[in-house]
């Protein structure tokens, strides 16, 4: 393993030829990269419609993860300040050890809903009677997946009473592999629906992947040593984690703070983030809305973290195929499998997560982030040179006053001199 400490020292090309050596990333790899993520028009408007540009963001690399034994440098990209800093430094807080992760399989739900079924046990004594011919049916819309893994693994019926009125859901279970699932999915029950309602005398409505993937859930944890943190940064990440445990406004505040990891690094891969957002958020409001992180002490004094959510992220098809910048970032965390991903998501959730509680508690996290925040106020000022930007930055933080005029008279001032 390369040595990655003070890599956020470097220079960006010295980081990119770093990363290029150790990922073994192709110099073409590297120009899309260089190019800041170059989107190129005519794929662009492939992808969605009414295309006039591009929205960039900056991609960074969390260094010393290390997951199940294995070091990693993982991608994010995200405009906010401070998230890849404290991704970095809670993974190297629990080093040498690292995080301990697994992933179910990727298995996604779909659902058809079927209305005005007139006879609703006579429907579900149909379905289940039939159950080998509808397995069959929809097995066949996953023919074209089945080489990688991809299988429909069976279906379940459900009465729901509601103001429209009675509806049967049949909710398919399927094995959607490295991929995300959702086009495989519907097709799926696209396919198998008419069939459906032919043998339950009901109307086809919706037919459509659940973001709620209970069956794809990933959990990691990792111990911070007390002999490390201290005793009193443990109790204050304690008492701010039972603050999310006790109140709602607190808890949302507390799984932004994971999904600031998370998004980041399912934006890197091409992922799709609002699917991942919708899981998390409605997995985290089962039963009573809940962290999606856990904190306790072990018998030791050590702190031990976990966290536990669904993560329906792919390694191949959709945005992952078509974005060679997405592709990059796989391989520079030497991701292959979505398991891998998934696994990689949730270590850094838990990583922000852990650091965003051992800074509020104790020094709280505006003077980190208003450093950062300084340089993007001297750039808008008009700071150009490296210097430039990191003496307006600086005298800002100092002052701490990051008003716009303040910067503009701060450069003035560098630049008469
Ligand atoms: C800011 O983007 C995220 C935090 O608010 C998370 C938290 O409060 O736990 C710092």
């Amino acid at each position: 393993m390369a040595d990655f400490s003070g890599f956020y020292k470097l220079t960006v090309a010295e980081r990119r030829r770093l990363i290029k050596e150790h990922a073994g990333i192709t110099d073409e790899e590297m120009a899309a990269l260089s190019d800041m993520g170059a989107l190129k028009p005519e794929l662009a408007d492939r992808m969605v419609e009414n295309v006039i540009g591009a929205v960039h963001l900056p991609l960074g690399v969390a260094t010393n993860f290390k997951i199940n034994g294995n070091a990693m440098n993982i991608p994010m990209a995200l405009e906010e300040p401070s998230v890849i800093a404290a991704a970095c430094r809670a993974a190297k807080l629990c080093l040498p050890e690292g995080f301990k992760a697994e992933a179910d399989e990727p298995v996604m739900t779909g659902q058809v809903q079927l209305m005005d079924v007139p006879d609703m046990d006579l429907a579900i004594k149909n379905l289940d009677t039939n159950r080998h011919e509808i397995l069959k049916i929809a097995a066949e819309y996953m023919k074209p997946h089945e080489r990688w893994g991809g299988k429909v693994l069976g279906f379940r019926e459900r009465a729901l009473e509601t103001q429209r009125g009675r509806m049967l859901l049949v909710e398919f279970d399927i094995n959607v592999s490295d991929a995300m699932g959702a086009n495989m999915v519907n097709t799926t029950l696209e396919g198998v629906a008419p069939t459906l309602a032919t043998l339950t005398n009901g109307r086809v409505c919706l037919r459509i992947i659940t973001n709620l993937a209970v069956k794809r859930k990933v959990r990691a944890s990792a111990v911070w040593k007390k002999d490390v943190l201290g005793e009193k940064t443990i109790e204050g990440i304690l008492d701010g984690y039972e603050l999310a445990r006790a109140d709602i406004y607190r808890c949302a505040t507390h799984n932004k703070g994971i999904m600031n990891g998370i998004d980041a690094v399912v934006i890197a891969t091409g992922n799709d983030w609002r699917a991942v957002e919708a899981g998390a958020h409605a997995y985290a409001s089962m039963g009573e809305y809940h962290p999606l992180t856990r904190y306790e002490k072990t018998g030791k004094g050590d702190l031990l973290g976990s966290i536990e959510l669904p993560m329906a992220v792919a390694t191949v098809g959709g945005a992952v195929n078509s974005s060679p910048t997405a592709k990059a970032a796989l391989k520079i965390a030497g991701i292959k499998t979505s398991k891998e991903l998934a696994m990689a998501c949730a270590c850094v959730g838990l990583a922000n997560n852990f650091g965003a509680l051992a800074a509020l508690s104790s020094v709280g996290i505006q003077a980190g982030h208003m450093k950062l925040h300084a340089k993007n106020v001297a750039v808008i000022a008009g700071a150009q040179t490296p210097e430039e930007i990191d003496a307006v930055a600086a005298e800002l933080a100092e002052k701490k006053n990051f008003g716009s005029d303040f910067a503009k008279e701060v450069l003035e001032r560098i630049r008469s001199k």
